[in-house]
């Protein structure tokens, strides 16, 4: 059962923006491991990939924020409420952050690299960025590797909320944001 009148499936865009966005940062925190152990060509090869997919998610998640601030997300079922609603409207909130923290300081991470950041193979971001200055890299890696795990163990939690909920407490909330409409 809903609360409210209001719809119980998040909009098309809001869930293609979810998925395309969760695609690209998985993908971009399983490839960034091998940052530790690359260098040379192989190095320059995976900051190009990683500076071109990373320019594209901050576009994406953007037009996420610009979205979600026009189109509240519809009311959970009434199964979610008190600790439980609060903890899904601050892990939420935690992973919008997180999706701003850790490109911003990807950005500031590639400012001060030893390497040209080639993004989409056509601009040195080291350039782009000079106003960030360039010093310090591992610890501007540092505070990008920090936001990474952070991001890494809220997705966790996330994930395990989503299933839960969806085959333990069966009040199809995942269902709110796979395509099609969520049974009411
Ligand atoms: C949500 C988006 C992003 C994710 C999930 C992500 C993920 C990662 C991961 C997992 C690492 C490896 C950390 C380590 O073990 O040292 C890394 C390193 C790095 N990232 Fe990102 N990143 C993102 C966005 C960006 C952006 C937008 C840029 C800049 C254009 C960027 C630039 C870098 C650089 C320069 C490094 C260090 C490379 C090196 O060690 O030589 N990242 N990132
Ligand atoms: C990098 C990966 C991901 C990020 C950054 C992310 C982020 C978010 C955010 C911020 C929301 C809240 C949307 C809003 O109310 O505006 C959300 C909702 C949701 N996410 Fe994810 N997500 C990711 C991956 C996943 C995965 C892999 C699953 C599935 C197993 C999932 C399942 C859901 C579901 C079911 C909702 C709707 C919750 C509700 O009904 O309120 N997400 N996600």
């Amino acid at each position: 059962m809903m609360t409210g009148t209001g719809p119980i499936h998040y909009t098309g865009v809001a869930k293609t923006l979810h998925w395309l966005i969760a695609l690209v940062i998985i993908t971009m925190l399983i490839f960034g491991q091998g940052f530790e152990t690359s260098e040379g060509d192989d190095l320059a090869f995976s900051l190009t990939g990683h500076s071109s997919l990373g320019l594209t998610v901050i576009g994406l998640i953007i037009l996420r924020i610009l979205w979600r601030i026009g189109h509240p997300p519809p009311a959970l079922p009434e199964t979610v409420a008190g600790v439980q609603l609060l903890a899904a409207k601050l892990s939420h909130l935690l992973l919008y952050a997180l999706m701003i923290y850790v490109p911003v300081t990807g950005l500031y991470t590639a400012a001060a690299h030893e390497m040209p950041v080639m993004a989409y193979g056509a601009f040195d971001l080291r350039v782009t960025l000079s106003f960030f200055g360039a010093d310090d890299f591992e610890g501007r890696r540092f505070l990008h590797e920090l936001g990474t795990w952070l991001l890494i163990s809220l997705l966790a939690v996330h994930v395990s909320a989503a299933f839960l909920h969806q085959f333990v407490q069966k009040d199809d909330v995942l269902r709110r944001m796979l395509p099609g409409k969520a049974k009411g």
